[in-house]
């Protein structure tokens, strides 16, 4: 049964776009996925290699958002002389109007460990992190089951492969990584770790700062967690459907995953549907599927905005719709959020910027100060006390927020005021206390 998604404002966000669990559209992730370990199967039967170059061939790129690609990542890694390697499923899903990740752990962790073992093994890691989010505490008792089941079945521990196909009995490599012939046993095994409500977290340094037992704020990167993550050791960190996906890639080639989606983007997008919609969910679709064709599966009507990617994402008015969800035009983590033409979206603004302004992680100025003094004005816009002047002061301190920022959460949280001066600036317009407003404050400039 469908869940009703249409709320009163006051509840946003949690009530909003907390949907449904519906896996609509299986496609080319989501069929026929029971698992039976064959991506293990393959790397026994072929190596490490050739499971690493499928994964090339596939052209998989990370699922997260920012799309680097997968098997690059792995190499990166593999090829650092350091034994101490460490590999890490990112599962703190904080973006807003994101629920996707928690769909594939609650029906697919098979899937997702699969993937997460194979990188292990590509690697040469012997230690695994899945960094939950702290609001999926419930799913610690099934994930813990799941990985406990492996263990018995010798797909995860010590010497993994030791009873599956070409490579029983040599065991020579346990604990080492995997030589070209593929055959040998390896140690790998799993903790979950729990995160604690940061939504910082999700960025893959804080999140390793946090694994270590610290406050999460983010590193300076380079150096890259591949050759300096966790405990200084080398460490993958990808993305729930990033595994996924490369369990499936193992399992039936790189070609197979290509088949689909665009020369950029390779494979399908796993998308967590709400808002405004007959059908919310979780849904399956080639990368360059136009929002159009999202809406349309979707069952929603009047549309009046979509946000793609979160509350940091991008917001498209109407006349946007026929763009397309792909790296080379509109990259998403995956958060697909309808408003219909009967929400005010000053409220969306409103409830990002409070969002962005609590989830600041106090570290650098711009964005603990920035964020705060977005929501104020904001705030002062939507209860009608601001003054013309007050929407270029938005527009200044969301380009000093963009620019100096020490990390991706503050250069982005001025997004949604921002896009929405733009495309919508009736929103702000109409609430000032008197209208003749002219923007004095050259954006573009000053970025
Ligand atoms: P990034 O582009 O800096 O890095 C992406 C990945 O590639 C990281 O794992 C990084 O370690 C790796 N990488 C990049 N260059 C590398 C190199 N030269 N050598 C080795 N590894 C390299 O992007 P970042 O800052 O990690 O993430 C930003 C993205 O996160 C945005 O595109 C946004 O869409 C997304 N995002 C996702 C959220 C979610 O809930 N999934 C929430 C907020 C943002």
């Amino acid at each position: 049964a469908l869940v009703e998604t249409r709320v009163p404002l006051q509840h946003w966000p949690q009530a909003f776009f907390a949907v449904s669990n519906n896996v609509h559209r299986p496609g080319l992730l989501l069929r026929d996925l029971e698992c039976r370990d064959a991506g293990l199967a393959a790397l026994f039967a072929r190596g490490p290699d050739a499971v690493l170059s499928e994964l090339e061939r596939s052209g998989l790129r990370g699922r997260g958002g920012a799309g680097f690609t997968t098997a690059l990542k792995w190499r990166f890694c593999r090829e650092t002389g350091d034994p101490q390697k460490v590999v890490v499923c990112n599962a703190d899903e904080g973006e807003p109007g994101t629920f996707k990740d928690r769909v594939l752990l609650t029906a697919y962790a098979d899937l997702v460990i699969e993937g997460m073992t194979l990188c292990a093994a590509i690697v040469g890691a012997r230690e695994g992190f899945l960094y939950l989010r702290g609001e999926y505490r419930y799913l610690v008792e099934h994930l813990e089951a799941v990985l406990q089941r492996r263990r018995e079945l010798g797909l995860l521990g010590a010497g993994i492969g030791a009873g599956i196909g070409a490579g029983s009995g040599a065991g020579s490599g346990a604990g080492r990584g995997l030589g070209t012939d593929g055959a040998r046993p390896f140690d790998f095994d799993i903790q979950i770790h729990l995160g604690a409500g940061a939504y910082i977290c999700g960025e893959e340094s804080a999140l390793i700062e946090s694994l270590e037992g610290k406050r999460g704020v983010t590193r300076k990167r380079p150096p890259y967690p591949v050759t300096a993550g966790y405990l200084e050791r080398p460490t993958v960190v990808n993305n729930v459907e990033t595994f996924l996906a490369a369990a499936r890639i193992a399992e039936h080639g790189g070609y197979w995953f290509r088949s689909e989606g665009t020369d950029q983007s390779a494979g399908t997008k796993i998308l967590s549907v709400s808002g405004d919609c007959a059908r919310p969910g979780v849904y399956e679709f080639p990368f360059g599927t136009a929002v159009r064709d999202v809406l349309a599966a979707c069952g929603a009507e009047a549309v009046q905005a979509v946000q793609v990617s979160g509350a940091a994402g991008t917001t498209l008015k109407a006349d946007e719709f026929d763009r397309l969800l792909a790296f080379e035009d509109l990259p998403t983590a995956g958060s697909f959020m309808v408003f219909g033409e009967g929400r005010d979206l000053l409220e969306m603004v409103r409830n990002f910027a409070a969002f962005f302004a609590h989830e600041s992680c106090g570290f650098c100025t711009p964005c603990r100060v920035g964020g705060v003094l977005l929501r104020e004005l904001v705030e002062k816009v939507a209860t009608g006390q601001a003054s013309a002047h007050e929407l270029d002061e938005l527009r200044h301190i969301g380009a000093v927020m963009r620019r100096a920022s020490h990390c991706g959460l503050g250069h982005t949280a001025p997004n949604p005021v921002l896009q929405t001066l733009d495309k919508f600036p009736h929103i702000y317009r109409q609430r000032l206390k008197s209208a003749d407003y002219t923007p004095a404050f050259d954006l573009d400039a000053a970025l």
